[in-house]
């Protein structure tokens, strides 16, 4: 992979650490959902990966749909805004909803999400985020199923992007200026 001079990678977690929490979090999953047909719902673009390797590994049907976010733009810092840049297709009135996220930074863009999926009145609503930043501030409901807890460093890879690149990379890596 060709890096600009001013960027370092650093690699953080690793394939084999990120496989095995995939595998870990989708058991936890086919066991708490057995019998049931839940809609997991990735955030895009962040999750593409994340979501991809986690529905192979369940051992349930489910249904999957998208919802897409604005995004930092080319920023490493949250614009402190939220806008929908695309809804969801399908109907989640008394489904079992399980929203699958890439990172929780702020906690902003997930607090959006949960107001827009309650008011459509799911039968259930948790929420799946690869990774947790201990910055997450004032979030007054749970994220049941969490990978890793990162301290407040900017990553990159596995579906995490810096100004839409480095998403392609295999592990996890630390973004240094
Ligand atoms: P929040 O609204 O501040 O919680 O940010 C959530 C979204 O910002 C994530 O779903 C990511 O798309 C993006 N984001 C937050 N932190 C990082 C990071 O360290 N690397 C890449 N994207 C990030
Ligand atoms: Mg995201």
């Amino acid at each position: 992979m060709k890096l600009q001079q001013k960027e370092k990678l650093k690699l953080f977690v690793s394939s084999r650490l990120i496989q095995k929490k995939v595998r870990k979090i989708a058991k936890k999953i086919s066991r708490d959902y057995k019998n049931k047909v839940p809609i997991l719902i990735g955030v895009l673009n962040g999750s593409f990966i994340f979501i991809s390797d986690l529905v192979r590994e369940l051992k349930i049907d489910i249904e999957i749909d998208f919802l897409k976010l604005s995004s930092y733009g080319d920023s490493k810092i949250s614009s402190g805004e939220v806008i929908l840049l695309k809804d969801l297709n399908c109907q989640i009135e008394g489904r079992n909803v399980i929203v699958v996220d890439d990172i929780i930074d702020s906690g902003l863009s997930v607090k959006y999400i949960r107001d827009l999926i309650i008011s459509r009145k799911p039968a259930s609503l948790e929420f799946v985020s690869l990774l947790l930043k201990d910055d997450v501030n004032n979030l007054d409901f749970d994220i049941k199923y969490v990978g890793f807890k990162i301290p407040n460093k900017f990553v990159v890879g596995y579906g995490l992007d810096y100004a839409q690149k480095f998403r392609n990379l295999k592990q996890i890596y630390i973004l240094k200026h």
